[in-house]
């Protein structure tokens, strides 16, 4: 692989990359084109990473369809797709991890020990891998934007990560591909994340105690019947708690149960 890339990027100059596990949907396409815009060629990976999987998660039936996200590949203007198997990527003897300490803490770090680690360890093999000169990655996925931000500047990788909108469904579910798994009227629940976010949104250009804010959020979590992970306000850069709003780029995201299936969402506030 890495020599195939280094012949093709001589080739073509200027190269974007864009990690996914698969089962792709128009968020993920939105970086591939938005990759091609901004580097000529796109590459994408599709690798369900098993070391940013917890022991009770859903590594076995995360969704796959291959042979038709190729085909959604092709329609965004990708021009190669790296989908490796686990043992190619971890093979025996495998030992070496990248954790980022900081921004990897609480949220979705405190929910799922050893996800970031697994999630950086993996980008940074992708990034050595490919040597692109942009990375595309989804705001859907904030405190994961940051991690990978911390380890490019950090590590002088050299390359420019460049964070895209969350892409929603017609009614504001963020696409997820994990959305598969919400059955019947959990579809229907699953609004409850983004219509708290965007309740707190509204309510933020006049209140400004976010515990207040954040009790916005819960409030529709309980009407839609989600039972909560955790509801924060943080600064959007450390990802520290904020009390107050105080004109600093902030960002309310939210972590909920709908069923068994565990959704994440987020707004800028
Ligand atoms: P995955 O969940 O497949 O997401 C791949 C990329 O698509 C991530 O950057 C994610 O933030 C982005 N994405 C997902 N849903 C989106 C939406 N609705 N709008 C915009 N972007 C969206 O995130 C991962 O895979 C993995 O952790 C990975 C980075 C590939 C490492 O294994």
């Amino acid at each position: 692989m890495p020599a195939e890339v280094r012949a093709w990027r001589k080739a073509q100059g200027s190269l974007a990359l864009v990690p996914t596990m698969g089962f792709l949907h128009e968020g993920h396409l939105e970086l591939m084109r938005e990759g091609v815009r901004r580097a000529g060629t796109c590459a994408a990976t599709i690798f369900v990473n098993p070391t940013q999987f917890g022991p009770n998660e859903d590594l076995s039936r995360y969704p796959r369809d291959f042979e038709g996200d190729l085909k959604k590949c092709a329609s965004a203007g990708v021009s190669a797709v790296y989908a490796p198997e686990p043992s190619v990527v971890y093979p025996p003897g495998y030992q070496s991890y990248v954790t980022v300490d900081e921004v990897s803490q609480g949220l979705d770090g405190a929910s799922r020990p050893g996800h970031f680690r697994g999630v950086a360890t993996v980008v940074t093999k992708l990034l050595a891998l490919f040597r692109p000169e942009v990375a595309l990655f989804g705001e859907k996925d904030f405190q994961q934007l940051q991690v990978i931000k911390a380890l490019a500047k950090d590590l002088e990788l050299g390359v420019e990560i460049v964070g895209r909108a969350t892409v929603r469904e017609a009614d504001g579910l963020a696409m997820s591909s994990r959305n598969k798994y919400l059955q019947g009227a959990e579809r229907q629940r699953a609004l409850s994340l983004s219509l708290g976010l965007r309740r707190a949104q509204a309510a933020a250009a006049h209140e400004k105690d976010c515990e207040k804010l954040k009790g916005l959020i819960r409030a529709e979590l309980v009407k839609g019947d989600a039972r909560e992970d955790y509801v924060a306000i943080v600064d959007a850069q450390t990802l520290k708690p904020l009390p107050k709003l105080d004109g600093r780029p902030a960002r309310a995201l939210v972590a909920a149960f709908v069923g068994t299936t565990r959704l994440i969402d987020n707004v800028e506030i």
